[in-house]
């Protein structure tokens, strides 16, 4: 069981939010994440002329933790404000939040203005692999 330091984890992701790419909303966003095996993750947003493709600072926690070998993502952290500004917590929109649980599950923690929620409070019932599987046992953990 890994031990969640949330002061740590906003840390990392305001330090990680200055590199934020956000020319086109001007609101920078940094996420960190911990993994099960005790990993740090981090990402930003990174945004596009075409502003649907816009990448989420919670793709990029995502991909660096599918990139460091894989594994389960224990409890996330987001900051997000205007860029140049100091940020504070964010929660994650929706398509991040369906992101999160193919990664984490319902029990991944998420930080909020609030303090850290299980992500099932913020996605109930969530459409998983499961929902797809003829059968149970076929369907990834
Ligand atoms: N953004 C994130 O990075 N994460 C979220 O969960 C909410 C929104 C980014 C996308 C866009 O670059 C900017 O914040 C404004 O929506």
């Amino acid at each position: 069981m890994t031990t969640i330091d949330w002061t740590l984890m906003r840390a990392e992701a305001a330090r990680v939010r200055a590199s934020a790419y956000a020319p086109y909303s001007g609101f920078a966003v940094g996420a960190a994440g911990i993994a099960a095996d005790g990993r740090m993750l981090t990402g930003c947003n990174v945004e596009n002329a075409s502003i649907g493709v816009t990448l989420c600072a919670e793709c990029g926690v995502v991909s660096d933790l599918v990139a460091g070998g894989g594994g389960r993502l224990s409890a996330v952290s987001c900051m997000g404000g205007p860029a140049g500004q100091e940020g504070a917590a964010v929660l994650p929109c929706g398509r991040c939040r369906q992101l999160l649980a193919e990664h984490g599950g319902p029990g991944l923690l998420v930080d909020s203005p609030q303090g850290p929620v299980p992500l099932e409070a913020l996605l109930p019932d969530a459409f998983t692999a499961r929902d797809m599987a003829a059968d149970d046992d076929e369907a990834p953990a």
